[in-house]
C-alpha cells in the first residue's frame, strides 16, 4: 500500500496542526493510502549549521529530544536524532505533508530547523514524490508560512499537490479547527489530489516511465 508520511511540526501533539493532518489522513485512508503523522513532540530541536558532515546515515547530530520537557528537566542531551528517524520512514514514503502552526507570520522554528537538517543531509530522498504544506493559525500568517515550506519542494524535484484554497486551516486550538468547514474541505480535497497523484504515479512506473535524468555540471555562485 502507497504511503503518505505528514509531519506535525508543532510541539502540540493533539492541536490544531494535528486536527488538519488527521482529516488529510482519513482522507487518504477512504482512497486507499496509508498514513502516518510524525510527530515532532516538545523537546529541543537543533538547528542546521551547515557544518556538511552530512553522511549516507544522514545528519550527524544525535541530540535532538522529543520528550516534552517537565518542570525542571534538562532536556539537552536526549539521543534520539529525530531528523534521522524520519528520513529512514521518509525513504519508504511515496508522499509527503509538512503541517506547521504559524509562528509570528511564519513556521514554527522548530519545523523549519528540522527541515533544514531533512533536507541538506537527505533531500535526495524526496525527489520525484509528491509534497504539500498546511499552516494553521489563530488569525493571519498561513499564506507566508506555505510560501516558506513549498520552498523544500521546489529544490527537491518534488511535485506540489494542491487543493480548493490554500492548504490552511483556522483555529487557536484543535477543537476549533474541526469548526472551520471550509479548512477541513480544503484538507480533504488535498488528500483526494495527493491520492490521484500518487496513482498516476504508480500507473506510469508500471507503464515503464522513467524518471528525469538531472543535469548537475553548473553551480554558479556569482564569483567566479
Ligand atoms: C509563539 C507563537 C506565535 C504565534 N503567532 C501567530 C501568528 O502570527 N498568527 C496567528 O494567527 N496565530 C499565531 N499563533 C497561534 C497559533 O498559530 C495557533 O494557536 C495554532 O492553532 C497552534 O497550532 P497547534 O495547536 O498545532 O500548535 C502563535 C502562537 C505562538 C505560540
Amino acid at each position: 500500500m502507497m504511503k503518505v508520511l505528514m509531519l506535525n511540526g508543532s510541539a502540540n501533539q493533539n492541536g490544531t496542526t494535528f486536527a488538519a493532518l488527521s482529516e488529510i489522513g482519513r482522507t487518504l485512508e477512504q482512497e486507499g493510502i496509508g498514513y502516518e503523522i510524525f510527530q515532532m513532540g516538545g523537546g529541543a530541536v537543533r538547528d542546521c549549521i551547515g557544518c556538511g558532515q552530512c553522511s549516507e546515515k544522514g545528519c550527524i547530530f544525535g541530540d535532538d529530544d522529543r520528550k516534552m520537557p517537565q518542570e525542571g528537566e534538562n532536556t539537552g542531551n536526549g539521543t534520539i536524532s529525530l531528523v534521522n528517524e524520519f528520513v529512514s520512514k521518509a525513504k519508504a514514503a511515496d508522499g509527503f505533508v509538512f503541517g506547521t502552526p504559524v509562528y509570528y507570520a511564519h513556521p514554527s522554528g522548530r519545523v523549519l530547523s528540522f527541515l533544514d537538517r531533512v533536507f541538506y543531509s537527505s533531500g535526495r530522498n524526496f525527489a520525484f514524490k509528491p509534497g504539500a504544506s498546511v499552516a494553521v493559525a489563530r488569525r493571519g500568517g498561513t499564506s507566508s508560512s506555505l510560501e516558506v515550506l513549498d520552498k523544500y519542494f521546489g529544490i527537491s524535484q518534488m511535485p506540489v499537490v494542491g487543493s480548493t484554497y490554500w492548504n490552511m486551516v483556522y483555529g487557536r486550538k484543535g477543537e476549533e479547527a474541526v469548526l472551520d468547514a471550509e479548512g477541513m474541505q480544503t484538507m480533504r480535497n488535498l488528500a483526494r489530489n495527493m491520492a490521484w497523484m500518487l496513482k498516476c504515479f504508480e500507473a506510469g512506473r508500471e507503464k515503464g516511465i522513467a524518471l528525469p535524468k538531472a543535469e548537475r555540471e553548473s553551480r554558479t555562485n556569482f564569483i567566479r
